[in-house]
């Protein structure tokens, strides 16, 4: 066998294994998502489930994805066939192939708003704009066709051009300098929405627990959003652990990942909510948040020119550093199982997803009355990637690890063939033998509609 090293490009130090990593969990997920599911669900209550979730589901899933990226050093097919050959399995890398083309193409799409808003704040365009007039600039912008089409390619372009650097090069190279920067700018956003007068009812609405406001459903909810958010469930965390070299911790690794997002989506929080508490602006959701709610802040606060144009780069960075993890699942599969040129295969990638890409760009303007299954075509892409492919792409994931690769094998991975030790391995293996799968099981069938609460 070819020594792995001289075949196939490794990460080169463990800080550039967790910016690249951590770069992938933090994105739009943390940074408008989160935030708004909280406070939709309870505040400081749904933080707790989440924050158990993320311990007790969310880092046993990503560390069965290290185990498999990492054991057979391929991409996300190419190693369920590696480490199972003749078996089915590798219909889980396929599920993930297919879930990465439907993030990429919607994700991408938002990622073009955040240029779009870049841009707007340059030029200063959010200042003496009512309220209704900020709202009429971002409906009127999504949906019309040139220019968020416009930002689709770009961002494209951006991703692909980084992609196509390789993983050293490319990839770690990249989050190493962006992703400190996305921590800087958030920090400096925190203190400026702390500093508030009034900032503390956000604070407020953020943590305080209301339990009263937990249902089964927001259960659920904190369950989606932390697959979502830790990237796991569709093998992008495979394919990036498949670039990681023998002597990493992966036990570690995955605990920093894993608290650098959390840490990360409660920032974010405290960036928003005070600022939106501290001007008496009711807290909208989703992405009306960041592109209606948070315009008209910056256009009222003193300094507002300067901190809307770094809160609106800091969601692109964080936007960047996950579509690069998103096109990588892509490209390294035509690479390694179709043998194609990586330069080649980050072109024909990065074409595919944007066919996908426009016509999810287009949902709201030419395509608007285009419906599949009663939704409008970016809403399907989201539903179906984030609760039905993540979802049961985690569950197999874990079945795999836990019943069907082999305990000494897996052991072997974990503790760099019994170099480390770890207490919390037992935990780890109930975690993916019982407790994953059978919550994984109970969202799954919850967004199907088998199962309702
Ligand atoms: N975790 C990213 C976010 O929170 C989204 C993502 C999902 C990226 C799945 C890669 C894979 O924005």
């Amino acid at each position: 066998m070819k020594n792995i090293s001289e075949s196939r490009e490794l990460f080169g130090s463990r800080f550039g294994i967790i910016a690249a990593t951590a770069g992938s969990a933090v994105g739009l997920g943390n940074i408008w998502r989160f935030p708004y599911v909280a406070g939709a669900n309870g505040g400081g209550a749904f933080l707790l489930i989440y924050v158990g979730f993320v311990l007790a589901i969310g880092i046993p899933v990503m560390l069965s994805e290290f185990v498999i990226g990492r054991a057979a050093h391929k991409n996300a097919i190419g190693s369920f066939r590696a480490l199972a050959p003749g078996k089915p399995w590798y219909l889980v890398g396929i599920m993930g192939i297919g879930a990465a083309f439907m993030i990429l193409a919607f994700y991408t799409a938002v990622a073009g708003w955040t240029l779009e808003y870049v841009y707007q704040s340059i030029i200063d365009g959010f200042s003496g704009k009512t309220p209704e007039q900020l709202e009429e600039m971002f409906t009127g912008f999504r949906s019309s066709s040139f220019r968020p089409l416009l930002w689709f390619f770009i961002f494209m372009i951006l991703t692909a051009w980084i992609i196509m650097s390789g993983v050293k090069k490319g990839i770690e190279k990249s989050t190493k300098i962006l992703m400190p920067l996305l921590v800087i700018i958030l920090l400096i956003l925190c203190v400026r929405s702390l500093t508030l007068p009034g900032a503390s009812e956000g604070v407020k609405f953020l943590f305080k627990p209301d339990f009263s406001k937990i249902t089964p459903r927001s259960v659920l909810e904190a369950l989606g959003q932390a697959f979502f958010s830790l990237s796991i469930g569709m093998g992008t965390l495979i394919t990036y652990a498949s670039y990681v070299p023998k002597h990493n911790n992966l036990m570690k690794t995955s605990g920093y990942v894993a608290m650098v997002d959390t840490v990360i989506a409660i920032l974010a929080g405290l960036a928003i909510f005070p600022a939106v508490f501290a001007f008496n602006i009711p807290p909208m959701s989703g992405e009306g948040l960041v592109f209606m709610t948070l315009p008209n802040i910056f256009g009222q606060m003193s300094g507002g020119y300067f901190f809307s144009i770094i809160f609106f780069v800091l969601l692109t960075v964080a936007a960047l550093t996950s579509t690069i993890s998103l096109l990588e699942v892509i490209v390294a599969f035509f690479v390694e199982e179709l043998k194609i040129k990586r330069k080649a295969a980050t072109w024909i990638s990065a074409i595919l997803v944007s066919i996908l890409g426009i016509v999810a760009t287009l949902s709201w303007g030419t395509l608007k009355g285009v419906k599949i299954f009663g939704k409008m075509i970016f809403d399907f892409l989201d539903y179906t990637s984030a609760n039905i492919l993540l979802p049961l792409g985690g569950f197999f994931i874990v079945l795999f690890v836990a019943w069907f690769f082999g305990r000494d094998k897996v052991e072997a991975e974990l503790t760099n063939n019994g170099k480390l030790k770890s207490k919390l391995l037992l935990f780890f293996y109930f975690a993916i033998r019982f407790l994953a799968p059978l919550c994984i099981a109970f969202i799954f069938l919850n967004g199907i509609g088998l199962l309702r609460f």
